[in-house]
């Protein structure tokens, strides 16, 4: 497997991940996986680091397993949630941000609406000349990278548990359904597998899933020959073309909180049209997969009966996964030469 020695300061997308970083994060979450099957289930690794998790938008799951994931590694976390914070009184982002550096933060996870507010706060960091780490955990309609890494995990584990390499997924059918347009996961997701020689292919209605999405593989709506950079993404407006023959299906929360015009006719003929369903499933391979990086519609996106069926759902193992992929990315960012 090729690695590398870790020189990634601040992890703010997968745009630019190259294939020796992904193995990397995977390579290192996997001994992270054995870590966290031990009786402590803890290392000493990042002891006396500092780790603040900055969320200025809601998570449930992104937070929390950032927080175990540092505690795992011995660091001492610090917690903000905008609500109860110094903003309600005007302070601003970047302000917040050196009030956590000047309490010894090494790290800061960060979580906004807006795309972009990690990457200003890295640069605000570099300008400054501190070494500090940024992590993205999620901004706005961009990126969410360790969402990304841990569902690359997640699927990588299942095909060889001991070894989960980006190697494996080549020749995959990996089908991204529901609302590309908002999803940063999507964005994320796209970046990894495609670099995978996975094919990857988006499906969704014209309204949220933009032909302009198509840059990104230079290919064009039902257009499989047409690729650059080997990276072979086929976007489609129906499902059916997208779930025939998948070995894995991702689906995609209704971000209604971002849609801003009436992008859906409603949720019961989204779910008609674009919902997974056990018989559309039928569609796909046998021992088709199904992931959803939560939280999930119930019934819009994904049937729930089929949501909670462990023959098909890996959205536990996604959720599980997250620990590690967090632990490893920390580690890394921590210890690295960067
Ligand atoms: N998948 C995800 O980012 O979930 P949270 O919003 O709960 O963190």
């Amino acid at each position: 497997m090729a690695t590398t020695v870790w020189t990634r300061r601040h992890v703010l997308g997968l745009a630019d991940f190259t294939p020796a970083e992904f193995d990397t994060v995977l390579q290192t979450a996997a001994s992270f996986r054995e870590v966290l099957s031990t009786r402590t289930k803890k290392v000493p690794a990042l002891q006396g680091h500092v780790v603040a998790n900055l969320f200025f938008e809601p998570s449930t799951r992104t937070r929390s397993s950032f927080e175990l994931a540092a505690r795992r590694l011995s660091a001492d976390t610090l917690n903000f949630a905008a609500g109860t914070s110094s903003l309600t009184k005007g302070e601003t982002i970047l302000d917040t941000a050196k009030t956590y550096l000047a309490m010894g933060a090494d790290m800061m996870v960060i979580r906004h609406r807006e795309a972009g507010v990690p990457h200003a706060i890295a640069s605000e960091m570099n300008q400054l000349g501190v070494r500090v780490s940024i992590l993205n955990a999620g901004d706005g309609q961009h990126e969410h990278p360790s969402q990304g890494l841990l569902d690359l995990f997640t699927i990588t584990s299942l095909i060889d548990f001991e070894y989960p390499r980006l190697g494996l997924l080549a020749g995959k059918k990996i089908a991204i359904v529901g609302d590309i347009l908002h999803s940063r996961v999507a964005r994320s997701n796209i970046w990894s597998l495609t670099s995978s020689k996975a094919e990857v292919h988006l499906a969704g209605p014209p309204t949220l899933l933009p032909k302009l999405l198509a840059e990104i593989g230079d290919s064009s709506i039902s257009n499989p020959k047409s690729q650059s950079q080997n990276r072979k993404l086929f976007l489609h407006w129906e499902l059916e073309p997208a779930l025939k023959d998948a070995d894995f299906v991702m689906t995609l929360r209704l971000q209604k909180e971002r849609m801003t015009s009436h992008l859906l006719p409603s949720l019961r003929e989204y779910h008609q049209h674009y919902g997974i369903t056990r018989d559309r499933l039928k569609l796909c391979k046998p021992d088709v997969k199904i992931l959803h990086p939560g939280p999930v519609n119930r019934g819009v996106e994904i049937s729930s009966d089929l949501m909670d069926d462990p023959q098909f759902s890996l959205i536990s193992q996604q959720v599980t996964s997250g620990v590690a992929v967090r632990m490893a990315l920390l580690y890394l960012m921590g210890s690295g030469k960067n």
